[in-house]
């Protein structure tokens, strides 16, 4: 075997068998094979694709680059979101599922970028600790059935190694590629059903609808493929997810979900997965499993795991209960309309930017965050304004000049001029 046969042969749209693509991975994370060639090979993907028996060969061979988690729990259930703008269902689905009775043990990552990351988002709770050990994992699993922790030991360096050198080669756009890195972490997490949300729209990697269920079709096949239950729903990132984006603050929304105070979409975004995963666990009938769900918010039940497995964190876990104990932002900056407009929708890739300039996201791996930073937006899709009604409004500690955050916040937002609303 040899690498230039190999990018010839992908290059030809010839398709690869099982143990060239498990060469290439394997000489590639060794360093064997060096960082052009291999750009040469994801631009051929790029350009013509990998039929669906490279694409799982890759996962595989991926997920085998690195560690396999083994938990000695009897089952796991683990749900995984292509990246979203104020995307917190990860804290609320958790704590449901747990108190449905199926154990969620989940590995999350930092946010980079515009979008935001579960790890960052814990984070903002005072003394809550995302790097513990496996065996401490396990033990707070057993005891509430949820824990989220940030990603030990060697898991996919395959993908490490490849993710890089696609963000600096513009060969992340493949949906087999992107397939392929997704779900070689995912079956290294090895949780035994598996529920993913494709997002689409302004914020998300799939920016149409159609993209995004190819995207889920062969995610839901490669989780398959491999042996486990797997689910793949498509949800649109058109505005954000519930009102609230930054660290803190999507906290507080969270523990308001389940606090039975926020409804509306993302309220019905949670119940729907969580009712999947609960389906997939074998505990009855999808409209089984969603009233399961609905009734862990109403009853409490979640909010209790949620509070439990804060405390056993580390964490203050009296959040719960009075959402002012997280960071709070000093500084306010309200986005107002100028003239009387129709909200038409948002660009939520600038809502992610605007919340990084405020201080809760990062441009690079170093930057620190603000907590207490982010947007709170004052009206959804549709909503018809008054000239000097509020659209959202930005917060802050760290950035004392908002003028950048507040071009590219307006800049978020898509609305018509109307005639002025016939007050009666
Ligand atoms: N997220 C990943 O982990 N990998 C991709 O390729 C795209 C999104």
């Amino acid at each position: 075997m040899n690498i230039i046969d190999i990018i010839n042969k992908t290059k030809k749209s010839q398709e690869l068998n099982e143990d060239e693509i498990a060469w290439l991975v394997k000489g590639y994370t060794n360093g064997d094979i060096p960082d052009y060639q291999m750009s040469a090979w994801l631009m051929a993907v790029c350009l013509n694709g990998l039929t669906e028996k490279e694409t799982f060969a890759l996962t595989a061979a991926m997920r085998d680059s690195g560690d396999i988690l083994k938990l000695h729990l009897p089952f796991t259930a683990d749900k995984h979101s292509t990246g979203g703008v104020g995307d917190k269902t990860s804290l609320i689905i958790g704590p449901i599922v747990a108190a449905c009775g199926v154990c969620v043990a989940k590995m999350s990552g930092r946010g980079l970028g515009h979008t935001g990351g579960t790890i960052d988002k814990l984070e903002s709770i005072e003394g809550y600790r995302t790097d513990l050990p496996l065996d401490e994992f396990e033990r707070i699993l057993r005891r509430t059935g949820f824990s989220i922790i940030s990603q030990t030991g060697e898991l996919c360096p395959a993908d490490k190694k490849m993710y890089a050198l696609r963000n600096a080669t513009g060969t992340v756009d493949s949906i087999s590629l992107i397939c392929a890195s997704i779900m070689s972490k995912k079956l290294a997490t090895n949780a035994d059903c598996l529920v993913l949300d494709v997002k689409y729209g302004s914020g998300a990697f799939m920016k149409t609808k159609e993209d995004a269920e190819k995207l889920a079709v062969l995610m839901e096949r490669a989780g398959r493929s491999a042996g486990k239950k797997c689910k793949a729903v498509v949800t649109d990132m058109d505005s954000p997810l519930g009102r609230n984006i930054g660290n803190a603050l999507e906290v507080k929304e969270a523990v308001e979900v389940l606090q039975g105070k926020v409804k509306g979409r993302l309220y019905d975004t949670c119940i729907e997965l969580a009712a999947d995963m609960l389906e997939l666990a074998g505990k009855g009938t999808n409209d089984e499993c969603r009233k399961y769900a609905e009734d862990a918010v109403s009853s409490k039940k979640a909010l209790d795991v949620l509070r439990e497995t804060i405390r056993l964190h580390g964490g203050n876990e009296k959040i719960c209960d009075d959402t002012s104990l997280l960071p709070q932002p000093l500084l306010r900056y309200e986005i107002r309309a100028t003239k009387d407009m129709k909200i038409l929708g948002f660009n939520c890739e600038e809502l992610g930017m605007t919340s990084l300039l405020l201080g809760a996201g990062r441009l690079s791996k170093e930057d620190k965050l603000d907590m207490s930073a982010g947007i709170v937006m004052n009206c959804e899709i549709g909503a018809q304004l008054a000239a000097d009604d509020i659209i959202m409004t930005l917060y802050s500690t760290v950035c004392s000049d908002f003028s950048d955050a507040a071009v590219r916040a307006l800049n978020a937002v898509k609305f018509e001029i109307t005639e002025k609303p016939a007050y009666t």
